[in-house]
């Protein structure tokens, strides 16, 4: 299977986000979860190599993300760009700009009280330096706030909220669990691995990824855990290395952060042995093949779904001439022809037989 048909499944999954209606492919999706300040979208631009989120102290993320990445390729002088499925026509070359239209778009939708909405905010990143991917970056877990002083008139019940909402996404069973705790906090206590195993109790689809090794105490390190020794995940935990708040705050490039933690973990006296499995760029590559395992898992399941979507569609076409069924016939055969293009370049490619839907 190659990339170009993780390409395709996206296209697909935009035609149904579109569309709209209730037909659904459940294709598998990739869900971070993790406590607030745990790192989570600093593992999320390490791997676009973009500043592209916004931050700020409290509960910055507040809707869903669905991050589409898409690999521009044969074209070395292409710049990269975003474009939001809200903002239809527009391509946005300025990173400032998708994070200040992520946070505007956030406001719109969750008010500025600082409650959430479960209504995903679809963002599409392309370039050269990313793979095809799609990641859902979620509000991070947070401890009950009735004990805290609330910010403005924020919801008194947004922990549970927001569990809630990772709980619904996570539940999914062909979703993959990207659980994120920072290093340097007990991995026992980890709220995003207690969450993930609550849902995924064998650690079938459930990988962590451990931020912060940077910051351990002198003398410790995570070498078990990186070498799943200590907690046993199918998919392994992943140690990275973000950029510092301090990085930050001197506009540290994020090509120069993934090289420096690149750096770390070959110098590093615990590392070095296992500098190959660390850090981000091996993040994404593993989570790029993770889908496309997760797909060739999925196949028969999906092949039995195509092939009754196309038959429903094609019912619906033979009712041409209603013209009560106009609308659902642009819709059904813009569905029919990227069912299509997956059945023929998708199926074949996979189990190497010609498709066995006719079309
Ligand atoms: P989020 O709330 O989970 O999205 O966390 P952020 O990505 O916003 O990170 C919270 C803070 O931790 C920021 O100040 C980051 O600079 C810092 N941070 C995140 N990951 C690392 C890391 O691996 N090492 C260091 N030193 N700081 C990190
Ligand atoms: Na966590
Ligand atoms: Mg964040």
């Amino acid at each position: 299977m190659s990339e170009s048909t993780i390409a395709l499944i996206n296209k697909i999954q935009d035609a149904f986000t579109t569309i709209g209606g209730n037909e659904s492919l459940d294709l598998p999706q990739i869900i971070t979860v993790g406590e607030q300040s745990s790192g989570k979208s600093s593992v999320l631009e390490h791997i676009v190599q973009r500043d592209f989120l916004p931050r700020g102290s409290g509960i910055v993320t507040r809707r869903p993300l669905v991050l589409q990445l898409v690999t521009i390729r044969n074209n070395p002088d292409a710049y990269d760009y975003a474009e939001f499925l809200h903002v239809p026509h527009q391509k946005f070359y300025d990173f400032s700009e998708v994070r200040a239209e992520i946070a505007n778009e956030t406001d719109r939708v969750a008010g500025t009280n600082k409650g959430i909405s479960r209504t995903p905010i679809h963002l599409k990143i392309y370039s050269k330096n990313v793979l095809n991917l799609t990641i859902i970056d979620l509000p991070g877990l947070t401890k009950n706030t009735n004990t805290r002083n609330n910010i403005g008139d924020q919801p008194h019940d947004i922990d549970v909220q927001i569990k809630q909402l990772v709980l619904d996404y996570i539940s999914k069973t062909n979703s993959i669990i990207l659980a994120v705790t920072p290093a340097n906090a007990d991995l026992a206590n980890s709220d995003s691995l207690k969450l993930a195993r609550k849902v995924d109790p064998e650690g079938k689809r459930t990988m962590g990824v451990l931020t912060k090794l940077d910051l351990m105490d002198a003398g410790t390190d995570a070498l078990d855990v990186l070498t799943g020794k200590s907690f046993p995940l199918k998919l392994g935990f992943i140690g990275v290395v973000n950029r510092s708040q301090q990085d930050i705050i001197t506009n540290k490039p994020l090509e120069e952060a993934v090289k420096s933690e690149q750096l770390f973990f070959q110098t590093h006296p615990s590392y070095r042995g296992i500098s190959q499995r660390c850090g981000s760029v091996y993040l994404s590559k593993q989570l790029n093949q993770i889908l496309i395992n997760h797909i060739r898992e999925k196949l028969p399941d999906l092949r039995s779904k195509l092939s009754s979507l196309i038959g429903q569609t094609q019912h619906e076409l033979s009712q041409y001439g209603d013209p009560a069924f106009a609308g659902s016939i642009h819709r059904g055969s813009l569905i029919l022809k990227l069912l299509t293009m997956f059945s023929t370049e998708f199926i074949s490619s996979i189990d190497g037989t010609s498709s066995s839907i006719s079309t």
